[in-house]
């Protein structure tokens, strides 16, 4: 991580109160962040994203202190889960208090909140002081970022203020608990496992299922199956079939990369990712990204182990690799 420039977090600061979204560093991923109280700043990050307004976001606050002023009921387990994660990569979706704008819930009675580790994300919200709506700061359906250049390759000049704090830690967005509705419920998969809220909990909390992606009502953006998508056709395949697929698809005139896990097959072109999952999801964002650039006419992604440590990253890995409905295509 590079220092803070106290003078960037101050500009940051002055620019979320005059109601403006700026390009926030989290351990997880970018985020594109405006002030969550503030109507026309949630308004603004959905046209910028070019994100549905039904699909609600996430509110990030210095503090789990200031969860009152966004939460109703708050169960105990949050309060485990907080002590336990918080700072860090979890958001807790809790009762929403009724003031909490529309725009941020999607009209849910329900509200995402999340503390982030991050030093540049904690010192931009000591300053301002209040709760911070972030999504990830990439269009719609597009590649997550993971370093301040890829906000910058999003939105350009639309984004004026973007810190750059360095590449993100976790690579991956945060694990997501549904605490609103008895049984704890992972919405999302992320760094924090079901082993490591079970073993807070003293319960199993509930995992996603067979994932049917529906198109009309998505409480979680990140469950349409075409999200996370880079824009070059992407398949997954098994590292023992990699070396034919790959053959297979050059007789068809294709150009195509591979993404591997450990070191690329002999003769294969593409890039390899480290074969721990957590160092996996660190750099898995930023090289799909980087694949993406090079215009293939395919990808072709090294399935993941089927083990439960790899559960985040294949979640993301299958999105990438969907049939993507143009209508969900933010880029
Ligand atoms: O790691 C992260 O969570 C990053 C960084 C920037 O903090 N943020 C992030 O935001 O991933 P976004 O908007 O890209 O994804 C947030 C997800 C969305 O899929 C949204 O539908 C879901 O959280 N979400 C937010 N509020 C919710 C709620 N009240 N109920 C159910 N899902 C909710
Ligand atoms: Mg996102």
């Amino acid at each position: 991580m590079l220092p803070i420039r106290a003078e960037a977090i101050t500009e940051a600061v002055s620019a979320l109160r005059r109601g403006e979204v700026i390009g926030l560093p989290t351990e997880t991923v970018y985020g594109l962040a405006g002030d969550a109280r503030n109507p026309e700043a949630l308004q603004r990050i959905f046209a910028t994203k070019g994100r549905p307004a039904d699909h609600p976001l996430i509110v990030h606050l210095a503090d789990a202190k200031q969860l009152s002023d966004w939460a109703i009921d708050v169960p105990v387990a949050a309060m485990q889960l907080a002590q336990a994660f918080w700072p860090g990569p979890m958001t807790l979706i809790l009762k929403r208090q009724a003031a909490v704008s529309d725009l941020v819930t999607g009209g849910q009675d329900t509200v995402g909140l999340r503390v982030p580790s991050h030093p540049w994300a904690q010192a931009v919200l000591q300053a301002f002081g209040g709760g911070l709506a972030a999504p990830s700061a990439n269009r719609f359906g597009h590649v997550s970022p993971t370093t301040a250049q890829h906000v910058r390759d999003e939105f350009g000049d639309a984004v004026p203020v973007v810190l750059d704090a360095g590449p993100c830690q976790v690579g991956i967005e945060s694990t997501i608990i549904d605490l609103s509705a008895g049984t704890p419920r992972i919405l999302r998969p992320g760094l924090i496992s079901a082993e490591q809220i079970e073993a807070v909990l003293h319960a199993a909390p509930e995992t996603p299922g067979a994932r049917q992606p529906s198109a009309s009502t998505p409480r979680v953006s990140g469950s349409l199956a075409s999200h996370y998508a880079p824009r070059t056709t992407a398949e997954l395949v098994r590292r023992h079939r990699l070396d034919a697929r790959y053959r297979e698809l050059e007789r068809d005139d294709e150009t195509v990369r591979v993404l591997s896990i450990g070191p690329l097959p002999a003769g294969l072109e593409g890039l390899a990712l480290p074969n721990t999952p957590d160092e996996y999801a660190r750099h898995m964002y930023a090289a799909l990204r980087m694949l993406d650039q090079e215009g293939a006419d395919r990808i072709l992604i090294e399935s993941p182990p089927e083990l439960a440590s790899w559960i985040a990253v294949h979640d993301r890995l299958q999105r990438a690799a969907s049939a993507r409905d143009p209508e969900f295509d933010g880029s």
